[in-house]
C-alpha cells in the first residue's frame, strides 16, 4: 500500500502544469483529508494513512479549484479566515495594506474607526482589529456572500462586538469619521485573461472593474474626503501597474499620496491623506 510520503509525491507531479505550488497544494490537502495542521503532517507523515477522501480533493485541485475553497480557509496575516465560493480568496499582496497601516498608527491602544470598503471576507478589518485592541469597524460588501463568511470570520475571531458588516454599493450608505480606511476594490481590466483558477472560481464582481481597471476607484475615491477624520488616512490596494493613474484620481480629489511596494518590490498600497 502507498504510504502517504509516496502519495504526496505523486498528488506533486500531477499538480504539475495546474499549479505553481503543486507539492504545498499536495501537503494541504492531505492535511485537510487527515484533519490536522500542514506542520503535524510533515513532522511525521509515516504516522498516517492516506485517507480515503484525499483522492476526491486532489481531483478537485486537478480541476483547478482553489486549494482555499477545497479546504475552506485562508491564512492572511495571523488570523484564519473561512472562505468560500461567492467571495473572493485573500491574497498574500494585501498584507502589504495591513503594514502600511500598521506603520502609519502611533499607538495600537488607540480607539481608532476603521471603514473597509469591500471587506470581503472580512480579510482587511479583522487582520487590523486583531491588532488594535481598542479599535472599531465598518465593513461594506456589495455580495451577502461575503458578507456571510465575514460575520463567521468575526465571531470565530473573537472580534464580533468589535465588527459590524453591512451591504452596501461602496461608501454611498456610509457616513461618519473614521482614522483609518481601507479599500481593496476589483482593480482588473475587464478584457485581461486570468488563469482558470481565478477566472472559472472567484466572483467576477470582486475582480473586474471596466475597460480600464479604475471603475470602482472613481467611484470610492471621492467618497473617502467625506469620511476621512481630521488626521486619518485611506489605505487603497493597486494593480501594479496603476501607481500612476490612481494616484492621479486621488491628487485630482484633493488628497497627497504615498506609494508602498510589495514583498515582490511591486507598487501594491497607496496612502491617501488630506493635502
Ligand atoms: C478584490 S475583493 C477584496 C476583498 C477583501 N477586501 C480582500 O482583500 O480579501 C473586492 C471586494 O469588493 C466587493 N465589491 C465589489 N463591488 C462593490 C460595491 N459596489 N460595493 C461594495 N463592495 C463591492 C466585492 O464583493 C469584493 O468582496
Amino acid at each position: 500500500m502507498t504510504d502517504v510520503r509516496a502519495a504526496l509525491r505523486e498528488a506533486a507531479q500531477r499538480l504539475e502544469g495546474v499549479s505553481d505550488t503543486p507539492r504545498l497544494d499536495a501537503e494541504l490537502l492531505m492535511a485537510h483529508a487527515l484533519e490536522v495542521e500542514r506542520p503535524a503532517l510533515l513532522l511525521d507523515p509515516a504516522r498516517f494513512e492516506i485517507p480515503a477522501d484525499f483522492s476526491g480533493l486532489l481531483e478537485r485541485r486537478l480541476k483547478h479549484e482553489p486549494v482555499a475553497y477545497i479546504v475552506g480557509y485562508r491564512d492572511f496575516w495571523t488570523i484564519r479566515l473561512k472562505v468560500g465560493p461567492g467571495a473572493l480568496i485573500p491574497r498574500p499582496d494585501s498584507e502589504t495594506l495591513i503594514e502600511a497601516a500598521l506603520s502609519w498608527i502611533d499607538a495600537k491602544d488607540a480607539p481608532l474607526r476603521l471603514l473597509d470598503l469591500g471587506t470581503g471576507p472580512g480579510t482587511l478589518l479583522l487582520a487590523l482589529l486583531s491588532e488594535l485592541p481598542e479599535a472599531v469597524g465598518l465593513g461594506v460588501d456589495a455580495s451577502q456572500a461575503a458578507l456571510a463568511l465575514a460575520g463567521e470570520n468575526a465571531r470565530a475571531l473573537g472580534l464580533a462586538d468589535r465588527a459590524v458588516f453591512c451591504e452596501g454599493d461602496w461608501a454611498a450608505q456610509v457616513a461618519g469619521d473614521f482614522d483609518l480606511i481601507l479599500c481593496n476594490p476589483p482593480y482588473i481590466a475587464d478584457c485581461e485573461q486570468l488563469m482558470p483558477d481565478v477566472a472559472d472560481f472567484e466572483p467576477a464582481g470582486a475582480l473586474f472593474a471596466g475597460a480600464d481597471g479604475l471603475a470602482d476607484y472613481r467611484r470610492i475615491i471621492p467618497d473617502l474626503r467625506r469620511l476621512l477624520a481630521p488626521g486619518g488616512v485611506a489605505v487603497l490596494e493597486i494593480g501594479h501597474r496603476q501607481r500612476i493613474s490612481v494616484t492621479g484620481l486621488a491628487e485630482a480629489a484633493g488628497f497627497a499620496v504615498t506609494c508602498k511596494q510589495d514583498l515582490g518590490g511591486r507598487d501594491r498600497a497607496l496612502l491617501l491623506t488630506r493635502a
